[in-house]
């Protein structure tokens, strides 16, 4: 099979020419700034299309995540000290399969993160591993919990369990904007359903600004405080007068015009991508591969990355390391490497699945729970413990990103199929 002339991406932005008018708009009314109509009006937009009280429009999601972390930390901790993180010495749970965005702002808060084993029902955090770690920390107050590529987590379960043992909630929504779940028989949208809700609008996000996020709350004072601390934490003083730490993470007005224009058009962007996702799945028919799973009873994804998974007795050898992966072919078999690296030959951009946190060098000495209980020390040399149970390393290690760009046609989408294919040949 031949190349792809034009490159197939994972997932870039779609525009549609109404950002270029909303940007003009900020150049002829010269607010090239982090103030002006487009921020006032995705903040709108946001707050009515989440149905949230108020939208804080922030130069990144990890600014709004960091700002989320910074303000649960204050509300269980109380203030800290300049010079030290409002979680220094304290722990959090956190979703384990996820990019280091979610976690990172932890530990810029000195905090240290507590990683939860993924399930297979969504590919998030599994509420059985929740449970084993409130036995195992029942001090822990504070949980970060991410929706992956789109798909909300058994976010009902959590929420109950995290109600129980008055822990709060950050929502990383960064990947799953416009992506609902029912709670209570009623759809909500993600980003709405912890306490903290933060999205990100970054390049390749189902809206994007070329970057941005958002903080999302109902609560005014936390807006009032998100807005302040991004904007230097002014005083009210004639001049610069501050108590407090501050933070130059707001949004340009310039971006904000990007994201405006955006809005309007997240419907269509979701209807693609769900077709992108339904093509692949009879496109896999008869290969020995699934679809990255959702609770169709209980959400409506965004759909924003298509993944397969390689079922367990179709995986052929592939090898691992901190940087580089190696495979064995095997006639019926494939796994991850060969099909990124199949996909890259053909100009195709695939990416594997995110590496859990537990295991990346930086968090390695962080603690981990699964479903069992702690997850970490499970091997013994003279006595057979069984399969260690890891939910989120066999995931990376059978799963993949496909390419799910919006703009790709069903005939480039019918080329990544067919490369696919030929991996099991
Ligand atoms: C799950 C998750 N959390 C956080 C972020 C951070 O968002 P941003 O890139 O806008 O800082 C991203 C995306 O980049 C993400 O995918």
């Amino acid at each position: 099979m031949k190349r792809a002339e034009k490159r197939i991406y994972l997932s870039t932005g779609t525009m549609h020419g109404d950002e270029e008018k909303y940007i003009k708009e900020a150049f002829d009314t010269n607010w090239v700034t982090t103030a002006g109509r487009n921020i006032d009006e995705v903040e709108r937009m946001a707050a009515e299309y989440i149905g949230c009280k108020y939208a804080v429009a922030l130069g990144t999601g990890t600014g709004a995540l960091h700002l989320a972390t910074k303000l649960a930390g204050e509300r269980l901790y109380g203030q800290a000290k300049v010079e030290r993180g409002v979680l220094f010495g304290k722990r959090v749970f956190a979703t384990d399969m996820t990019f280091g965005a979610s976690i990172n702002p932890i530990g810029y808060e000195d905090g240290e993160a507590i990683f939860l084993d993924t399930e297979y029902d969504t590919w998030n955090s599994d509420p059985e591993a929740l449970k084993k770690a409130i036995e195992i920390y029942p001090d822990v107050r504070l949980l970060v919990c991410v929706h992956l590529y789109g798909t909300p987590g058994k976010i009902c379960e959590i929420r109950k369990i995290c109600d129980e043992h008055g822990i709060l909630i950050i929502e990383d929504a960064c990947e799953s904007l416009g992506s609902k779940y029912k709670l209570d028989g009623e759809w909500i949208e993600t980003g709405k359903l912890g306490d903290y809700g933060c999205i990100s609008f970054n390049g390749n996000k189902i809206i994007t600004g070329s970057s941005g996020g958002m903080f999302l709350t109902d609560n005014k004072d936390d807006a009032d405080k998100v807005r302040k601390w991004s904007t230097q934490s002014r005083e009210a003083a004639f001049w610069y007068q501050h108590e407090e730490i501050g933070y130059n993470y707001r949004m340009s007005n310039i971006i904000a015009g990007i994201i405006r224009g955006q809005m309007p058009y997240m419907g269509e962007h979701i209807a693609k991508k769900r077709a992108i996702y339904e093509r692949y799945k009879e496109g896999f028919k008869g290969l020995p591969v699934q679809m990255n799973p959702y609770d169709a009873e209980n959400s409506k994804p965004n759909f924003w990355l298509s993944c397969l998974i390689i079922d367990e007795d179709a995986m052929c050898e592939q090898v691992r390391d901190d940087s580089k992966a190696l495979y064995i072919h095997e006639k019926g078999k494939s796994c991850p490497t060969e099909i990124l690296q199949k996909l890259e030959e053909r100009n195709m951009e695939g990416r594997p699945i995110w590496k859990p946190m537990h295991a990346q060098p930086i968090y390695r000495n962080n603690a981990f729970v699964t479903a069992r209980g702690n997850g970490r020390g499970q091997s013994n040399a003279y006595i057979d413990k069984g399969k260690k149970l890891d939910v989120g390393m066999d995931i990376f290690a059978r799963g993949l990103c496909l390419p799910s760009d919006i703009k790709m046609t069903p005939e480039e989408q019918d080329m990544v199929i067919e490369v696919i294919r030929e991996c099991f040949e």
